[in-house]
């Protein structure tokens, strides 16, 4: 019995050991990408700015995640409102389409 229990526990700190880091790893590349695109200027992870909040975004969008992750990655670059209020999203030209699927990834990630 404690030989199957410690068998466990070690599977679980090396899943931990290895898998963890690793995740984290594209998370904070993607999250830096999007510091650098000024991103924050209008958004915040969990309070509404000038724009929408991540958890916000992200709750909104969950259950037609599959449909919504390409058209809202366009909205990043090309810019767009009307679905959160007046103010409108200026476009974001300097980002790439491939850019914006992993940042609309990430920020679809972020539901509280
Ligand atoms: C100048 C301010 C500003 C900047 C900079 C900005 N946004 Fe926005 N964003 C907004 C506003 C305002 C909205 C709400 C638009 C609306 O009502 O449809 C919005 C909406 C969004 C949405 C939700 C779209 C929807 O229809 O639900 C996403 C996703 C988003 N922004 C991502 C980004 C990303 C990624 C960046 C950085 C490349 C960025 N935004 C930069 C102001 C900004």
């Amino acid at each position: 019995m404690i030989n199957v229990f410690s068998r466990y526990i070690l599977y679980i700190i090396v899943l931990y050991i290895f898998i963890v880091p690793f995740s984290a790893y594209g998370q904070d590349q993607t999250e830096t990408l999007i510091s650098d695109k000024m991103c924050y200027a209008c958004h915040q992870l969990d309070s509404a700015s000038i724009g929408p909040s991540w958890q916000a975004i992200a709750a909104r969008h969950a259950e037609r995640r599959e449909q919504v992750t390409q058209v809202l990655a366009g909205k990043i670059i090309r810019g767009g409102g009307g679905n959160w209020g007046v103010v409108p999203m200026v476009p974001n030209q300097r980002v790439s389409e491939e850019q914006a699927l992993l940042m609309m990834q990430w920020i679809l990630d972020q539901a509280p």
